[in-house]
């Protein structure tokens, strides 16, 4: 700052205020912060008078474009959300009342099914199945987006799983199977479990101990083809997994498929015929199959 325009004790006036032999000068606001101290209380008169602002006994001022802070904003919203019901009724009847099968080819059907679908899965279904259906990787989340499925894929069977859920104590009509917990339940030695997961490894093409896999290949027969089956390709009326892939549900290591084994797994799903109503379920299935690994 120039010298010049350093004030000196006299050239203005003070407000009287003193501390410390400090006195506090009285200059005046800059004129573009005046001006627009005074725009801004221009401003908040003309608000006020044109929208909903002061709080009266039981409402606010209503304002000159027919908005309201209270409860009709409220009434507002129902009722659009009431009309697109209504528009969408028609529609969502013949969901309802069509073939499973013919939906997806319907392109009137079809089109809304999947874009209805799309909705449900995004609130409903993505913070178990992942937002692209992808699954959560052996976190026992399985994969939506390929042809491999725990209980079927058709239209008929995804539905029947959406609407019913898994394990579930829900739904009496869940989908159910238990797989029993050798290790913690004591029905295999470890040295067992160790031998049958060597097996499982062969089984899945994995690096693993011949020897050991042979015996393990004896106490799969005697244990685990009852559910996974003579080759270990699974069994979709039980929800058994198909151990000869790569695809894992709850991991494909030595170390998880022996927890596996060990302990066995549960995996839960909710059932939706509670949650969702029929459309909604028909068109979440619609998506699903439509997503790559429908059959
Ligand atoms: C709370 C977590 C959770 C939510 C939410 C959830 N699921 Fe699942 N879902 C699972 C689990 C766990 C399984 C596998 C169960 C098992 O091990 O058999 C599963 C299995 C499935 C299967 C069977 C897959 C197969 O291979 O047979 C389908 C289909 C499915 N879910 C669709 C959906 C849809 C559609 C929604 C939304 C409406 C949904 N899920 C919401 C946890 C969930
Ligand atoms: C009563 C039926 C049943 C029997 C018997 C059974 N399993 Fe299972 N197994 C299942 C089911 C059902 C699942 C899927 C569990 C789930 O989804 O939560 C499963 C899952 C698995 C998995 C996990 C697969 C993955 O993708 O992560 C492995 C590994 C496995 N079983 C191995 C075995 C072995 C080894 C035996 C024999 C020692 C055996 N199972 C016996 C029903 C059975």
């Amino acid at each position: 700052m120039c010298a010049k325009q350093v004030k000196k004790v006299g050239d203005v006036e003070t407000t009287g205020h003193e501390w410390d032999g400090i006195a506090e000068l009285n200059n005046p606001l800059p004129r573009w912060w005046l001006w627009t101290f005074y725009l801004t209380i221009i401003w908040a008169v003309g608000y006020s008078i044109y929208y909903p602002a002061w709080p009266l006994l039981t409402q606010a001022t209503q304002g000159m474009v027919g908005q309201s802070a209270s409860g009709d904003t409220r009434l507002a919203v129902a009722e659009e959300i009431k009309r697109f019901d209504d528009a969408n009724a028609p529609i969502k009847a013949k969901l309802v009342a069509a073939d499973l099968n013919a939906i997806a080819a319907d392109p009137e059907l079809g089109g809304y099914a999947k874009a209805a679908g799309a909705a449900v899965f995004k609130t409903w279904c993505a913070q178990c199945h992942g937002a692209g259906a992808a699954g959560v990787q052996a976190g026992g989340f399985p994969n939506l987006l390929d042809d491999d499925w725990l209980w079927g894929g058709d239209m008929e069977a995804i539905h029947t799983t959406i609407t019913h859920g898994i394990r579930n104590t829900t739904d009496p009509d869940a989908r159910y199977s238990q797989m029993p917990a050798f290790g913690t339940d004591g029905l295999l030695e470890p040295t067992q479990i160790g031998e049958v997961v060597e097996y499982v490894l062969q089984l899945s093409k994995q690096e693993h101990d011949a020897t050991k896999a042979t015996a393990g290949a004896q106490i799969f027969a005697e244990n685990c083809v009852a559910c996974h089956g003579e080759q270990g390709l699974g069994d979709r009326t039980q929800g058994a997994p198909n151990l000869t892939d790569a695809v894992w549900l709850y991991g494909g290591d030595r170390a998880k498929i022996t927890e596996t084994v060990t302990k066995a797994r549960f995996g839960v799903m909710p059932n939706w015929n509670a949650r969702l109503s029929e459309d909604e379920i028909r068109a979440v299935a619609v998506y699903v199959h439509g997503l790559g690994g429908g059959e």
